[in-house]
C-alpha cells in the first residue's frame, strides 16, 4: 500500500509563542519537523513527501533538509495564509492518483503502523482519519453558561494524519474553495460534500505541538519510547 504524503509547514506557530516557527524549536537537539519527517522518511510505503513552508522559511528548511539527510521531499510548496490554502497548494502539485496522507509537521508521534491501518482503510473507503476516544467531558457553552452536555460515548478527538484518494481530496478542496469554505481539517471538506469517512482508533501520543507546555509533554514522550527501547535491547 504505497502513498505520498503532504506535510503542512507553513504556520506562525503563534500560540507557542517561541519567537518563531514551533516547527524550528529543536527536542531533543533535533527540530520539530525533522523528527515528524523521519516516521515518513523510515516508512517504505511512503513513496514521496510534498513540504507546504512558509517562502521566507525555505533556504532555512532546505538546509535542515540536507543536513538530516531527508532525501523523499521531492518538492517544497509554498504554504498560504490558512492551513487549508497551504494543503491545496501541494494537491495541486500531485502527479500520481492513488493514496495521499495529510499529515500536520507538528505532530512528530505518530506511528508507522497507525499509518498503514489509516492507509488501508482509505484504499478500501476513500476517505479515513485518525481520532482517539475524548476522555473529558465536553460541554458547548456560551456567555460562559453551559448549554448542553454532548454525549461522551460519541466523541472523538481528532488528529493527523488524515487519509484520501487524491482524486476525491483535490475536489472537496476545489468545492470549499469556490464556496469559500474554511475547514480545520481535510475530513470536514470531504464530509460537506457528503462522502462518508472512516474512523481509525489512533494513539494518545499522537500529540500536536501547539502551546508551551506541549514541549514538556513531548519530553515525557520521548523519554517513555526512549526507555522502552532500551527496555527491549536489555
Ligand atoms: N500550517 C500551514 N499553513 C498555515 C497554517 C498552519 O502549513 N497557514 C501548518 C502548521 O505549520 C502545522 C499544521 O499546519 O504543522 C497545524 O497547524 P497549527 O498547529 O495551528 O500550527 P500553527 O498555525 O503554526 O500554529 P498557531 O495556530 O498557534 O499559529
Ligand atoms: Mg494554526
Amino acid at each position: 500500500m504505497a502513498y505520498q504524503v503532504i506535510i503542512p509547514a507553513a504556520g506562525q506557530g503563534k500560540r507557542m509563542g517561541a519567537g518563531k516557527n514551533k516547527l524550528l524549536v529543536h527536542l531533543h537537539e533535533i527540530p520539530v519537523f525533522i523528527h515528524t519527517l523521519r516516521v515518513f522518511e523510515a516508512d517504505h510505503a511512503c513513496s514521496e513527501i510534498v513540504l507546504a513552508v512558509n517562502p521566507q522559511e525555505e533556504p532555512e528548511i532546505k538546509r535542515l533538509l540536507k543536513d538530516y539527510g531527508i532525501q523523499k521531499v521531492h518538492s517544497l510548496v509554498a504554504g498560504g495564509t490558512e492551513r487549508q490554502h497551504s494543503v491545496y497548494n501541494a494537491i495541486k502539485t500531485l502527479k500520481n492518483d492513488g493514496i495521499v496522507l495529510v499529515h500536520d509537521a507538528a505532530r512528530p508521534f505518530i506511528d508507522i503502523p497507525i499509518i498503514h491501518q489509516l492507509a488501508e482503510v482509505a484504499e478500501r473507503d476513500g476517505a479515513a482519519i485518525v481520532a482517539v476516544p475524548v476522555k473529558d467531558t465536553i460541554k458547548k457553552v456560551q456567555a460562559r453558561k453551559v448549554v448542553t452536555t454532548i454525549e461522551r460515548s460519541s466523541l472523538w478527538a481528532i488528529q493527523t494524519p488524515q487519509a484520501f484518494r487524491v482524486s476525491l481530496l483535490l475536489k472537496a478542496h476545489k468545492d470549499a474553495a469556490e464556496s469559500g469554505f474554511i475547514g480545520t481539517d481535510d475530513a470536514s471538506l470531504i464530509e460537506r460534500i457528503g462522502v462518508p469517512v472512516t474512523v481509525v482508533e489512533g494513539s494518545y501520543d499522537n500529540i500536536k505541538l501547539t502551546t508551551p507546555e506541549d514541549l514538556f509533554f513531548a519530553e515525557a514522550i520521548m523519554k517513555k519510547r526512549n526507555s522502552a527501547i532500551k527496555n527491549k535491547g536489555e
